[in-house]
């Protein structure tokens, strides 16, 4: 991870976490890896949620933690794949599972609980931080291309904002 470039967004509110996945949504690429941290209930499900409804995921779709399944494949534009490893141990269980094959075939990677595995994803990961008390992302990168996002992610939160009002979810 660099520190070069981090910076915090306060998500005080569901949704000003929305705001911040509605941005996301706006830079990110097939291919791309975001690495989503915090403690459990931070809030790391409900921003991929947004992010989906942002990449035009159709309300009926529901989206939900995939604590025991691993891996949902959801049909967003560009496709995206949603991983929770909170349970997963080793190196060897976090590469069978294969998301660095279908990373480089060009889904979105979004990973709950992949900190500790970014080399095995493939690594250049844009890396979101949330915290509770106070409720923070905390937005980092660790590559060349992670850093163009989130250099386009600081610039989106600087423009602040249209006003444009986000349904909460
Ligand atoms: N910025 C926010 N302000 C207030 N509440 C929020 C915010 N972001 C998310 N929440 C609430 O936190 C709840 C729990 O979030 P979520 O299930 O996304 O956590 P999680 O980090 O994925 O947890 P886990 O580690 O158990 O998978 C959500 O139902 C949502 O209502
Ligand atoms: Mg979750």
């Amino acid at each position: 991870m660099s520190d070069a470039g981090a910076f915090s967004v306060p998500l005080s509110s569901r949704r000003s976490t929305l705001h911040l996945a509605r941005d996301l949504s706006q830079c990110i690429c097939g291919g791309d890896l975001v690495i989503l941290s915090g403690e459990l209930g931070a809030g790391k499900t409900f921003l991929v949620r947004g992010l989906c409804r942002a990449l035009g995921l159709p309300e009926k779709v529901r989206v939900t933690s995939p604590t025991f399944t691993l891996v949902h494949e959801l049909n967003t534009v560009p496709p995206l794949l949603h991983a929770d490893l909170y349970r997963l141990r080793t190196s060897r269980e976090v590469l069978e599972l294969g998301l660095l094959y279908l990373r480089d075939e060009g889904r979105i990677l979004i990973v709950e609980w992949g900190e500790g595995w970014i080399s095995e994803l493939g690594g250049d990961a844009l890396i979101i931080s949330l915290s509770v008390h106070p409720r923070v992302a905390q937005l980092s990168c660790s590559g060349a291309r992670s850093s163009k996002m989130l250099a386009q992610l600081r610039e989106s939160g600087q423009m602040k904002k249209d006003n444009a009002t986000i349904p909460d979810l």
